[in-house]
């Protein structure tokens, strides 16, 4: 049975009736949420995004027809209700926003009514990922991904208000495009109008706001849907969108003013939290030292130390083959943590070798017998030597200080990881900090061992340092750029960079990054061509609009504050996407599935 709602006005949103309202007579429409049938009286709570409120049947006051109606609700029955809004007077719950008062119930409608849930709808679920996503309507019914989705639209038009009110347009690209290498892999499109070929789907816009720039637009944004064919993780999704923005005649200082102030701007009005500007900022190279990442979660300390001079010359062979080697050493000093039960250093040395490194030496200071250092190289250094160590380190009695030595690319990971190990294992975290970071000065390419050539680390247009670029033949590797990445609690929020703009300098660029002058001109002909044409000097980032928003909210995942996001394997658990399709379809696109190749791939995906 499912009723129709001809004539009646929903008067509110169910939590939104307040004691003010006593006396009056509304019409609340919502869900089941649930219902006690006590004989004489069934009380029935209803929800919608706003919360719930609590209806009351008695058989004298909304007549019999009506009261055997009520008992037959369930769970998730979406429902109509009129009656009065009455108090109730000391009985207040204060669980709810609309504890002190409850309907007293004239008249009932079932508007449609709902088969058994695959699992209930309530704010702390054990249902798993996977079941939750199949049926991700119903998922979402749940109050804190109401609360999620709701914030997530108040960030969309602070974010939309405050770069308008600075003279931002906001601009739709296409999301039908060239295929365009470097970067992630592409999610294509086959054309039926011009078989054989395909179109990509944008990894971002970044070359049509340049194009944008040329046009002369100035300032342009947009929420940008983004697709790329990537390992998904926590903050990882195969779609998801940007907050993107380009400006003409900026340099690095007017992006960060104007995005410090988008910042403040949004963090204020989503969720009342007040950021202090400037924001720190930090080069790309003492983020990698000292705290050996390119996203320092500084909201504690543990600063990384080279100890490289203190011990060469020492007879440590694992210390002494890296140095040889060229190589570093460097150690964390953790205060007070001297005693750290063996087990616990073990697993420290686990997370070492799990992240590259060959393992973990320590040296507990002055915590050994007769107040010797306690240390897993003590013999093979004197105990002057290890006294060197120790001033060196900064530390005192009672310290723990663990050290890996390798090449200095390894060392970097593996105590950037380490660090961030002893922060979770000792909860030196601050969960309540919003610690913000610029981290610039990013080397312009990075030397992949994988292809055996420089590839870009932002992108292809982002500009060297104008101090650096002397050294593109000489040193490529030392030639710094002028990009830009907002780091918060050690994640990556956005990034961006100043553009090349002048023709000459991208040729080079793209030269120096292993492409023919005829491969660069197939695959962005566009992009130099336009630059033959008055191009503006230009700058811009991109946020992650979801990693914002999961932090916002303070949820595990981005998964967590999108509407309808993939599983783990990129696919769609609740439609079935991807989908094999009609042999018609293929056939239109002149696309012919061959099962032998198929079967190669599949072999070759998993050795992936
Ligand atoms: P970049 O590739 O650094 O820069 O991307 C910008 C930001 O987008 C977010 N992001 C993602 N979020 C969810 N799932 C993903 N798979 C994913 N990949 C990236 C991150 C990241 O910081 N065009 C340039 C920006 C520019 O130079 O203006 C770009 O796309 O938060
Ligand atoms: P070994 O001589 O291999 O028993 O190592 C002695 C100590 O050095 C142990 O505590 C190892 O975990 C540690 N160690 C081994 N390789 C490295 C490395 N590359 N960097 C730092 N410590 C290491």
């Amino acid at each position: 049975m499912a009723e129709s709602m001809q004539g009646l006005k929903r008067t509110a949103r169910c939590a939104e009736f307040t004691t003010e309202d006593i006396g009056k007579t509304v019409t609340a429409m919502g869900w089941v949420q649930k219902s006690r049938n006590k004989g004489s009286l069934v009380f029935t709570d209803v929800r919608d995004r706003s919360g719930i409120v609590q209806v009351i049947f008695e058989e004298d006051i909304c007549g019999t027809e009506v009261f055997e109606k009520a008992g037959s609700l369930h769970s998730e029955y979406c429902i109509a209700v009129t009656g009065v809004i009455r108090s109730r007077g000391k009985d207040v719950n204060t669980e709810l926003a609309t504890g002190a008062i409850e309907i007293e119930a004239k008249d009932l409608r079932i508007l449609s009514q709902s088969a058994t849930l695959p699992f209930p709808i309530e704010a702390e679920t054990k249902t798993r990922e996977e079941l939750r996503l199949k049926y991700r309507y119903l998922d979402l019914r749940r109050a804190p991904l109401q609360r999620n989705i709701a914030l997530r639209s108040k960030l969309t038009i602070s974010v939309r208000n405050y770069l308008a009110e600075n003279g931002f347009l906001e601009i739709e690209t296409p999301t039908l495009i060239k295929s365009t290498p470097e970067g992630a892999r592409d999610y294509l499109v086959p054309s039926r109008v011009h078989q054989g070929e395909f179109y990509a789907l944008p990894q971002s816009p970044q070359l049509l706001k340049q194009l944008l720039m040329v046009s002369g637009f100035d300032r342009y944004f947009q929420l940008a849907r983004c697709y790329r064919d990537e390992d998904l993780r926590a903050d990882r999704q195969p779609e998801f969108t940007q907050i993107d923005m380009e400006l003409s005649f900026a340099d690095i200082d007017d992006v960060i003013a104007v995005n410090e102030g988008l910042i403040k701007r949004m963090f204020k009005e989503v969720i009342g939290v007040d950021v202090k500007l400037p924001l720190r900022r930090m080069d790309w190279k003492t983020a990698m030292d000292v705290y050996g990442s390119d996203k320092p979660d500084l909201r504690f300390d543990l600063p990384i130390k080279d100890i490289s001079d203190v011990v060469r010359g020492t007879e440590f062979a694992v210390f002494k083959s890296a140095l040889d080697n060229n190589g570093v050493v460097r150690g964390i000093c953790v205060p007070g943590e001297g005693h750290m039960p063996r087990k616990k250093i073990d697993a420290l040395v686990d997370v070492a070798k799990y992240y590259g490194g060959k393992g973990l030496a320590y040296l507990c200071v002055n915590c050994g017998e007769n107040g010797a250092h306690k240390c897993s190289f003590a013999k093979f250094m004197t105990p002057e030597e290890l006294d060197k160590i120790v001033e060196a380190m900064g530390a005192k009695e009672g310290d723990l200080l663990v050290f890996a030595a390798d090449k200095l690319s390894t060392v970097r990971n593996v105590m950037g990881n380490v660090r961030l190990e002893i922060g979770k294992q000792l909860d030196l975290i601050d969960k309540n900090a919003w610690e913000f970071l610029w981290v610039t000065e990013f080397p312009l390419l990075e030397w992949s061992e994988e292809e055996n050539r420089f590839m870009a680390m932002h992108h292809p247009f982002t500009a060297p340092m104008d101090e650096d670029w002397q050294y593109i033949d000489s040193d490529p590797g030392r030639v710094r750029a002028k990009a830009y990445d907002i780091v918060l609690n050690g994640t990556e929020l956005g990034g961006g960079s100043v553009r090349i703009h002048q023709a000459d300098v991208q040729e080079k660029m793209l030269e120096v990054l292993g492409f023919t002058p005829e491969v660069a001109n197939e695959q962005f002909g566009f992009l130099l061509e336009a630059f033959k044409y008055g191009v503006p000097p230009h700058a811009g980032l991109a946020y992650g609009l979801d990693r914002v928003a999961m932090w916002m909210a303070g949820a595990d995942s981005i998964r967590d504050v999108m509407a309808f996001p993939k599983l783990k394997d990129a696919s769609d658990a609740m439609m079935g996407a991807p989908d094999k399709v009609d042999d018609k379809q293929l056939t239109e696109l002149g696309i012919l599935i061959d099962p032998e190749v198929l079967k190669a791939q599949n072999e070759a995906n998993k050795e992936d």
